[in-house]
């Protein structure tokens, strides 16, 4: 599926995510990796479950681990246990890694650490990346992933619908459904219209805040 070597791309916000020129599709939005990574995938999914002492969340794209390192941060505040499942079929090299500078990002020595774990912790192995954190990479795409547990949130960070459009297929979501408890949280950055329906003829009740900057919606989704 990826048709060339991402590149280090800086964001509006000045943090940095990658760039598949021949796709021209970013990891992130151009408005920001951090900002929406926070707004979308923090506030709108893992805190929905802030009163559950242990959340599970399975992850549609891990690429450059922005997501996974902020949830860890936010687990270790909130005190809570995260069991993270990330699927990631094309896994990004190290130094590619090392320029995201994501390290910089947060004030805490052993976050630089812990974002090295979750690049490098074994595929397919869950790993103890922190005392609240427990995270497996799996290498393989969401159609050919088994996956045996059932999970509280979806995030949902695959490429636009434009440029994967097998992703936001109702077959493909369908098995995302399939994988969440009644009254887990599917969230994702996109709100286009097809996808959004096909969630909804699979038993999701839909909400739709602001985006980034006011920018589109986004889609939070609740299963019935
Ligand atoms: C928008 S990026 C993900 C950004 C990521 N969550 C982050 O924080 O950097 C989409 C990711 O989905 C991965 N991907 C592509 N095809 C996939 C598939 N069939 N199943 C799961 N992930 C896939 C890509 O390699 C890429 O890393």
């Amino acid at each position: 599926m990826l048709h060339s070597k991402p590149v280090l791309q800086l964001t509006e916000d000045g943090s940095h995510t990658l760039c598949i020129e021949s796709l021209n599709e970013t990891y992130h939005s151009y408005a920001g990796a951090l900002t929406e990574s926070i707004h979308v995938f923090i506030q709108k999914g893992f805190e929905v479950m802030k009163s559950q002492k242990e959340v599970s969340i399975l992850e549609v794209g891990f690429g450059t681990g922005l997501n996974a390192l902020l949830t860890l941060e936010q687990a270790k505040k909130n005190n809570q246990i995260v069991t993270y499942q990330s699927l990631e079929p094309y896994p990004i090299p190290l130094d590619l890694v090392a320029q995201l500078q994501f390290d910089y990002l947060t004030e805490e020595d052993e976050m630089k650490v812990y974002l090295n774990k979750l690049h490098t912790c074994s595929a397919n192995k869950q790993e103890a990346v922190s005392p609240f954190f427990n995270f497996t990479r799996i290498e393989s795409t969401l159609q050919d992933a088994e996956l045996d547990l059932v999970y509280d949130v979806v995030y949902f960070d695959a490429f636009a619908p434009k440029k994967q459009p097998e992703m936001w297929e109702i077959e493909t979501l369908q098995k995302c459904a399939q994988l969440l408890r009644k009254g887990g949280i599917f969230i994702t950055y996109c709100a286009n219209g097809q996808f959004k329906r096909n969630l909804r003829s699979l038993g999701f009740e839909l909400f739709n805040p602001p985006g980034i900057k006011g920018r589109r919606e986004i889609t939070q989704a609740i299963k019935l």
